[in-house]
């Protein structure tokens, strides 16, 4: 077996969407040397599927000016207020302290991204276009593309990215899956990879976990393949703790597309922000009486009121009427390519949804710089869980997160550029890990749909988790295996936590339990001999 590449670098960055790229710009900036390692291909913008949940963002970004009561319409916002909205969210867990700085720096944030080229939907006059999307009280949503945020991010973002790697302090390995964090004494050293069946190794002061979320724990999902639990699955078997991986968030409106696994298009909440209304297949309002928001409650209230409707009309999904919305197509170009690629057509106003496994609201918990429990390893975006998200996320503020938390995970890993570079060897052998508990994929999610999705119970709770513990332990070779492992510990981390919640709350919603009881709390895990324990 030949030996490994060992590269080495100020930071080594787990993943390519906008966390991850955001804090590599900034180290960069800042003169760090940068290792991006990248489970997807090479970046290329004409590529059908993409590999990061960033691409397929919609709506946008949630944003506000600090210090200036923006007059956006008829609505008057402020970061006060956003933040109230992000608690009414959040139910209960979401974390003040920590989430007003990073709405507060939000504004920052987006800036640096409009110097690195990202451009925003603007009027006439040249001022940014808002739109609306559930729990928020005011229209503050910037977007681009109409309904192609996302890719216009990824895209701005590997553009600035490309100045950088052409002068060499940014370099991409590209289809490369960390497989662990390198740990010396109970410090994060870098990361091991397989690429291309060989092994390689990052030295590296800083390691950051960028990975995104985990929605193929379900058969259907809005995120894109690549969506397996990794960061999760390596931070705790780094020694970091996790919490609130109980509150999945459900979005109420994923594409109806019966059928085979996998990815499923979103249909953005900023199609009920621009006029669309949920009816069910008798054409009744689905939110009516359900809370005062209506269609634009927060995304578990509605999620819930989607499945309620499902449920009492006996028909498969609910319907998203697009009649009053002004001018659909151009407005929407990502939701009306992905309803003609069902084979539907946009001109009959009549979406078929279902709620679909779309974000991790939980993750590793990190303080408000992106620091894990484990000395040099931080994450940031879906994969970090740093009190904002609470038990409900509110409607795009993730890719706010992930920009402001990008920025600051950049700045710990500038304030470390001075230790040393730990001597790792490169690697050989096939491989470094000992045997996991790797379930078959299908059966784990088909698993998690009927008893770890929207609605759950102790009977429920407690056959997914006999099942994980039953997993076949295997030393994962292939980025198949070590992806199921991933999801099968990221699994184990979600029932874990869905069983210490003995009541509902948020996107936690548990029918042996209805009721929210009093403050409530987050419980944080992590792993003590094989098994996720409080
Ligand atoms: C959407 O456009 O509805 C998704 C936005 C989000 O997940 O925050």
């Amino acid at each position: 077996f030949l030996r490994g590449a060992l590269r080495r670098a100020d930071l080594v960055v787990v993943g390519a969407g906008v966390a991850g790229l955001t804090a590599a710009l900034s180290a960069a900036e800042s003169g760090l040397s940068v290792v991006v390692v990248n489970k997807g291909p090479q970046w290329s913008p004409d590529r059908g599927e993409q590999p990061t949940s960033t691409f397929y963002a919609q709506g946008g970004v949630a944003v506000v000016m600090p210090g200036r009561r923006v007059a956006v319409a008829d609505d008057a916002d402020s970061v006060e207020l956003h933040l109230e909205d992000t608690l009414a969210a959040g139910a209960g867990l979401t974390d003040p302290a920590a989430s007003r700085p990073i709405l507060a720096d939000g504004w920052a944030a987006v800036s640096a991204l409009i110097d690195w080229g990202a451009d925003f939907d603007r009027d006439g006059s040249g001022e940014l276009l808002r739109t609306r999307e559930g729990g928020h009280s005011v229209r503050r949503i910037i977007h681009a593309g109409g309904d192609a945020t996302g890719a216009a991010i990824q895209r701005a973002l590997h553009d600035a990215v490309a100045r950088f790697t052409r002068g060499g302090s940014i370099e991409f390995l590209d289809e490369a899956i960390v497989t662990r964090v390198l740990l010396d004494e109970g410090r994060a050293t870098g990361v091991e990879y397989l690429s291309a069946g060989r092994r390689g190794v990052v030295a590296a002061p800083t390691v950051l976990l960028a990975t995104g979320g985990a929605g193929h724990l379900y058969v259907a999902t809005t995120n894109p393949a690549g969506a397996t639990g990794d960061g999760i699955a390596l931070a705790l078997r780094a020694g970091a703790l996790v919490a609130d991986l109980e509150f999945i968030q459900f979005h109420p409106t994923m594409l109806h597309t019966p059928g085979a696994r996998g990815r499923r298009t979103l249909v953005s909440e900023a199609v009920r922000g621009e006029g669309g209304r949920l009816v069910d297949v008798l054409g009744r309002p689905v939110t009516a009486g359900v809370h005062p928001m209506g269609d634009l409650a927060p995304r578990d209230v509605v999620a819930n009121a989607v499945e309620a409707a499902i449920e009492a009309s006996g028909h498969p999904c609910v319907y998203l009427d697009t009649s009053a919305v002004a001018d659909f197509e151009r407005r929407f170009p990502t939701v009306s390519a992905g309803i003609r690629a069902a084979g539907l057509d946009p001109a009959d106003h009549r979406i078929p949804v279902v709620p679909g496994a779309h974000y991790l609201c939980g993750g590793v918990v990190t303080d408000d710089e992106g620091r894990t429990a484990v000395d040099g390893l931080l994450a940031a975006g879906e994969v970090a869980r740093t009190g904002l998200h609470g038990a409900n996320r509110l409607a795009s503020n993730s890719l706010l997160e992930g920009l402001v938390m990008g920025r600051r995970a950049a700045r710990v890993a500038v304030g470390r550029r001075d230790l040393p570079i730990a001597d790792l060897a490169s690697p050989d052998g096939p491989s470094s890990g000992g045997a996991v508990p790797v379930l078959d994929r299908d059966l784990l999610q088909d698993t998690m749909t009927r008893r770890v999705a929207l609605r759950r119970s102790a009977d429920g709770l407690a056959e997914a988790s006999a099942l994980l513990r039953s997993a076949p332990r295997r030393v994962p070779t292939t980025v198949r295996e070590i992806e199921d492992a991933a999801l099968t510990l990221t699994a184990a981390a979600v029932v874990a936590a869905a069983e210490a919640r003995t009541e509902s709350r948020g996107s936690h919603v548990r029918i042996d339990f209805p009721e929210t009881s009093g403050a409530g709390c987050s419980h944080a895990f992590r792993l003590v001999d094989g098994e996720v324990r409080a």
